[in-house]
């Protein structure tokens, strides 16, 4: 595991964009598995910035992103699909045909799990892995008991993160209570991983999950086990490492 201070979000986002960035120059069509969250939102910035000024391009970059709620029509506000356009695929070259999401409007769980197991196979897995932290430890949506091995899988979403994710919706009886995301097993296999923390309210988590033991009831504690991790936190979440 290696740690990458910052002092600033703004320093953590620049970081973890020189990382991605220089993942899509060393391999111009890269498998780049990417996430939702607050957290992410200026790394997706600094990608547009480096993209417009002519450093960066996505044109042959494959993404396929961590999760989405079940029963958001993709053109929801809400759904992860229009967080991703807003925030990142509307603003680089990237190809139509090279984004791929969980499609929350399947209901059938397991076609739709075993659909994008086989997507991701096929477009031969994750090169690198864009994570941000769930206040009880969850990446994606792999929450606390997940089993580590599974695939993608459908997930009734505790009440911490029904809470933490009220913010985005109007009223917190608007958030959907199941989500599809892409299991532990898949984001072991990634080639790398990068996963971005900031602010105080992370801090007793990242030290559970990172300086504590390995545990399905942290699900990010894996991670410690992954040959190619990189954590890249502000100074704010990484208060008590
Ligand atoms: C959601 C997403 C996660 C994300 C987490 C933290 O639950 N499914 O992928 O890491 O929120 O979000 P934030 O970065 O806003 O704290």
């Amino acid at each position: 595991m290696k740690i990458i201070r910052s002092e600033t979000y703004k320093d953590m986002a620049r970081k973890a964009a020189n990382i991605i960035s220089a993942q899509v120059i060393m391999k111009p069509n890269c498998v780049l598995g990417l996430a939702t969250g607050s957290t992410p939102i200026g790394i997706y910035e600094q990608l547009i910035d480096w993209y417009r000024k002519g450093d960066l391009d996505f044109s042959e970059v494959t993404t396929i992103n961590l999760d989405e709620y079940c029963g958001l029509a993709r053109n929801n506000p809400q759904s992860y699909c229009s967080f991703m356009h807003n925030q990142f695929f509307d603003s680089v070259n990237i190809r139509p045909e090279h984004i791929h999401l969980p499609d929350g409007t399947n209901l059938n769980a397991k076609e739709e799990c075993e659909r994008y197991d086989q997507l991701i196979a096929k477009i031969g897995g994750v090169d690198l892995q864009l994570l941000g932290i769930g206040l009880d430890g969850h990446i994606g949506f792999n929450e606390p008991g997940s089993a580590f091995e599974l695939g993608t899988h459908c997930v009734e979403l505790t009440s911490s993160t029904i809470e933490a994710n009220a913010r985005f919706f109007s009223d917190s009886g608007e958030v959907p209570r199941k989500a599809y995301t892409m299991g532990i097993r898949t984001i072991m296999q990634a080639h790398k991983v990068l996963l971005v923390v900031n602010g105080k309210n992370k801090a007793e988590i990242v030290k559970r999950a990172f300086f504590g033991s390995v545990t399905p009831q942290v699900p990010a504690s894996i991670l410690q086990m992954h040959p190619d991790f990189t954590l890249i936190g502000d100074a704010e979440a990484l208060a008590y490492v």
